[in-house]
Order: structure tokens, then C-alpha cells, then sequence
């Protein structure tokens, strides 16, 4: 129950609302993009966003027109929007229109199908995420926050739209590398939303060796938050010594 309560107020259960005929993808955390339907076959994604700062144009888009999406394209962009939005198959109407089984990032996303765990719990018939390791837990929740670079990818560093993709980044940290698989986006997250994030430094750094260290917290200098448009803010998971 009290996963299931957290979890239900948390960003990831919150990242698709609907609201009438409009889809709200984002929590609101950062940022709420509305999506609607235009035709029989089309969708728009409203080129005003409602940043935590207040309303601009929408990521990526150079006025405030909206872009148009059709459904049926190839490698579907729209259709994506909702599979990372949304739990479970994403179906179509009878009209065509576009519909998700369960809107937001919800249990079943992260534990697979739970039917036969709720009809009869056991720790066999259900997706424990624990169990995996450093390596396994980016490439699994990198489904959504995006893959770590396959060897011989190229990964624009210094690109700040990049630095919203966590795996991408914290797979090439030393603290990731060198620790053999111990150090996982859980050390510092709880993914049901529960747990404010951990400041886990002092687990492996128990005495950092600081010529002079100034105040400012851990996370602060070494996962600094860089700001990609005015309205939006990351963390650089790169964990490292940043200049600045
Ligand atoms: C099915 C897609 C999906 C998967 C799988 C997923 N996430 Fe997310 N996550 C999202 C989306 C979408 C958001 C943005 C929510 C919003 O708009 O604020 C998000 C937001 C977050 C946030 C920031 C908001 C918060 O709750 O503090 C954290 C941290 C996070 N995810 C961690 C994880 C971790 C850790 C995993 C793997 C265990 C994971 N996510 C797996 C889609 C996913
Ligand atoms: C590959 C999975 C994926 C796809 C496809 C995707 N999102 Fe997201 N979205 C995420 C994740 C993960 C986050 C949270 C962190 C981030 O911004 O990367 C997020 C965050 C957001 C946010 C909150 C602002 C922010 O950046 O945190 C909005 C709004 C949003 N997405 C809208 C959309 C729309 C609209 C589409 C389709 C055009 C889309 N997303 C496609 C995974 C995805
Ligand atoms: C974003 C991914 C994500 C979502 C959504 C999610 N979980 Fe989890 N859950 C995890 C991960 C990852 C772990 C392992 C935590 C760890 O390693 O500390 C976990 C652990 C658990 C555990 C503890 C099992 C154990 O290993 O001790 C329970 C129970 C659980 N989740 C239930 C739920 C329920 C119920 C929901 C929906 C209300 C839910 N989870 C939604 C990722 C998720
Ligand atoms: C699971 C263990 C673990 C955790 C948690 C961890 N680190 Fe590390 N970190 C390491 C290891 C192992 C190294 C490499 C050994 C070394 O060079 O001392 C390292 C290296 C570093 C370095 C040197 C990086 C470089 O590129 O030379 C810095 C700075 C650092 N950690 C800061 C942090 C901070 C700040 C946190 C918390 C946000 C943190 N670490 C959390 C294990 C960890
Ligand atoms: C060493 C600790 C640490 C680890 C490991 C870690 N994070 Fe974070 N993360 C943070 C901190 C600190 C913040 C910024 C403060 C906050 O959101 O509470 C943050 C913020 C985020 C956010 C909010 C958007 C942003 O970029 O600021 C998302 C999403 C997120 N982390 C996902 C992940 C995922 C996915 C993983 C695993 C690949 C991961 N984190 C691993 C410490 C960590
Ligand atoms: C004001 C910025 C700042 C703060 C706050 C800070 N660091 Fe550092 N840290 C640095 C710089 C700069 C270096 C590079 C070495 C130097 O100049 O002392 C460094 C080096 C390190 C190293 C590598 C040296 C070593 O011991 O092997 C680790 C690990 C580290 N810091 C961990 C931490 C932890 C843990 C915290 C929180 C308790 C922290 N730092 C707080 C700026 C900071």
C-alpha cells in the first residue's frame, strides 16, 4: 500500500494526463507539453509548454504554431511520445485514435505484467528490478531516460539537451566504472517516487581528498545542473570535477 500510494503522486505515475480531449505529457515537475488530436490520422503537439517558470514555446520548436505528427509514419514519433508516457500496449480506437492502456509511467512498466502476482503473490511470477546490477539497471531504465552509447557511438558531450539523458552520462563516470556494478540509479533514487534523492557519496568517499573545499554540497560541484533553454534544468550525471 504504501508503494502503491507513493508511487500514484509520484512524477513518473504523473507523466500523462488526460484532460477532455487533450493529452498533458509531463508531470509538471519541469514542464506539462499538451498533445491533441487534428484529423483522422494526426496529431499536434501545441507549440506552447507550461514550464514550472510559467508558459514558452515547447522544446525544439521555433514559434509557438504547434508541429503536426502523423500517426502511421514510419518510426511513428507520436506514437513514441506515448510509449514512454504510458504503461502497457498502446491501442487505437475505432476511429484510429491513438490509446493508451494506462496513462503514466505505472507498476507494470517497470515490473511486467502483474496479473498472475496479484492473483497469487510470489516472488517468482513478477519482474524484480532489484536483481539487476549496475550495467542492467542503466540499459532497463534506460528504455526511457535513453541507452548508454554503444562502443564506437559517437555522443555530443557538450550538447546541454543531452545531459537530460541520465545512463548516457553516468555510465561514463569514473565513480560508475569503478565501482564493478555497484553503483545503480537506486543508490540515489527511489523510482516509486517515496524517498527524496540520496546524497550516497559518503558510501565510497568517505574522506575526499579537497585541497580547499568551499561551501556547496557534494552533488552541487562534482553533478552540476546544467540549464539547456531558460526554462528547463538537468543534473550532469557525469559525476566528476566539473570547471566552474
Ligand atoms: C516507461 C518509461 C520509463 C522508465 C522505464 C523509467 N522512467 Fe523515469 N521517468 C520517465 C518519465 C516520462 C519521466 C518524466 C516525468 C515528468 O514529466 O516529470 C521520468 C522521471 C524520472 C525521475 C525524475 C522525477 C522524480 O520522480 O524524481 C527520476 C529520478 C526517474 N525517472 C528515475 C528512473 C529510474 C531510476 C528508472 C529505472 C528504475 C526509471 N526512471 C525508469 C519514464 C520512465
Ligand atoms: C524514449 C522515451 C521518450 C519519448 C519517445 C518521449 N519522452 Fe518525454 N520524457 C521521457 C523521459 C525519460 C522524461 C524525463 C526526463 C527527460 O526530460 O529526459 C520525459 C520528460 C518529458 C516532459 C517533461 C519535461 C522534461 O523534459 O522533463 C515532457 C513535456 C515530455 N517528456 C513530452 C514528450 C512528448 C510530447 C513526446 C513526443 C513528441 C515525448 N515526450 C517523447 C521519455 C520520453
Ligand atoms: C520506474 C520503475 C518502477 C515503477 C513504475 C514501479 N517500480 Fe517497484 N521497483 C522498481 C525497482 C527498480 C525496484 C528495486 C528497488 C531497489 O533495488 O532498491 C522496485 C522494487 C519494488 C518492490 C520491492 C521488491 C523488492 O525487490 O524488495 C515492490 C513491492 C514494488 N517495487 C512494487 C511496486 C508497485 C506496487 C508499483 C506500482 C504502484 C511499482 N513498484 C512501480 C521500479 C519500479
Ligand atoms: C558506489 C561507490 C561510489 C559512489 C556512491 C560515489 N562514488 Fe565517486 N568514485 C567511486 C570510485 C570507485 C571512484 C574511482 C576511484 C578513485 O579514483 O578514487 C570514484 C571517483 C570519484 C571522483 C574522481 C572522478 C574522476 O574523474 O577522477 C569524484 C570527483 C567522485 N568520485 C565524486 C563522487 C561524488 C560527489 C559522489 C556523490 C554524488 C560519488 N562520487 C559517489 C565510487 C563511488
Ligand atoms: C550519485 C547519485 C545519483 C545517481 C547514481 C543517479 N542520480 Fe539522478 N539525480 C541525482 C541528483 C543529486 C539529482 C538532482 C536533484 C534531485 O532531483 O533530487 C538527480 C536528478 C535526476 C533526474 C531529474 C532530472 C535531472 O536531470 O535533474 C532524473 C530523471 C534522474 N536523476 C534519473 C536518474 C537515472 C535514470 C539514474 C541512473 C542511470 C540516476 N538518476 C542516477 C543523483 C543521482
Ligand atoms: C566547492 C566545490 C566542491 C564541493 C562542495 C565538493 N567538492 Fe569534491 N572536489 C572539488 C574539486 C575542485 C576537486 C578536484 C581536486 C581539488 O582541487 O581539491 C574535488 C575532488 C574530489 C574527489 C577526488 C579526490 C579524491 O579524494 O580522490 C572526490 C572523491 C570528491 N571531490 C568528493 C566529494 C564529496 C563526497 C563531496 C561532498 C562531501 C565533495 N567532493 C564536495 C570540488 C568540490
Amino acid at each position: 500500500m504504501e508503494i502503491y500510494n507513493a508511487q500514484s503522486k509520484s512524477a513518473h505515475a504523473t507523466a500523462l494526463r488526460s484532460v477532455g480531449d487533450v493529452w498533458n505529457f509531463g508531470s509538471g515537475v519541469q514542464a506539462i507539453t499538451p498533445v491533441s488530436r487534428t484529423g483522422p490520422e494526426e496529431y499536434k503537439e501545441h507549440g506552447t509548454t507550461t514550464y514550472k517558470t510559467g508558459p514558452g514555446i515547447t522544446p525544439g520548436h521555433g514559434n509557438d504554431k504547434g508541429v503536426l505528427y502523423k500517426v502511421f509514419e514510419p518510426g511513428s514519433q507520436i506514437l513514441r511520445c506515448f510509449q514512454c508516457h504510458s504503461t502497457g500496449r498502446v491501442n487505437f480506437t475505432p476511429e484510429q485514435g491513438i490509446q493508451p492502456s494506462e496513462l503514466g509511467v505505472r507498476c507494470e512498466s517497470c515490473h511486467g505484467p502483474g496479473a498472475d502476482h496479484a492473483k497469487a503473490p510470489s516472488k517468482f511470477n513478477i519482474f524484480q528490478p532489484r536483481n539487476l546490477n549496475g550495467d542492467g539497471v542503466n540499459a532497463f531504465c534506460g528504455n526511457c531516460h535513453r541507452q548508454p552509447p554503444k562502443e564506437g557511438e559517437d555522443t555530443n558531450w557538450s550538447d546541454p539537451w543531452n545531459v537530460r539523458h541520465q545512463p548516457v552520462y553516468l555510465s561514463q563516470s569514473k565513480c560508475f566504472l569503478a565501482s564493478a556494478g555497484k553503483l545503480t540509479c537506486m543508490t540515489c533514487h527511489d523510482p516509486h517516487g517515496a524517498k527524496p534523492t540520496r546524497n550516497a557519496c559518503a558510501d565510497c568517499h568517505a574522506k575526499p581528498r579537497h585541497r580547499t573545499l568551499k561551501s556547496g554540497t557534494c552533488a552541487g560541484c562534482h553533478m552540476p545542473a546544467v540549464a539547456p533553454s531558460k526554462e528547463l534544468k538537468f543534473t550532469n550525471h557525469w559525476i566528476g570535477v566539473h570547471s566552474r
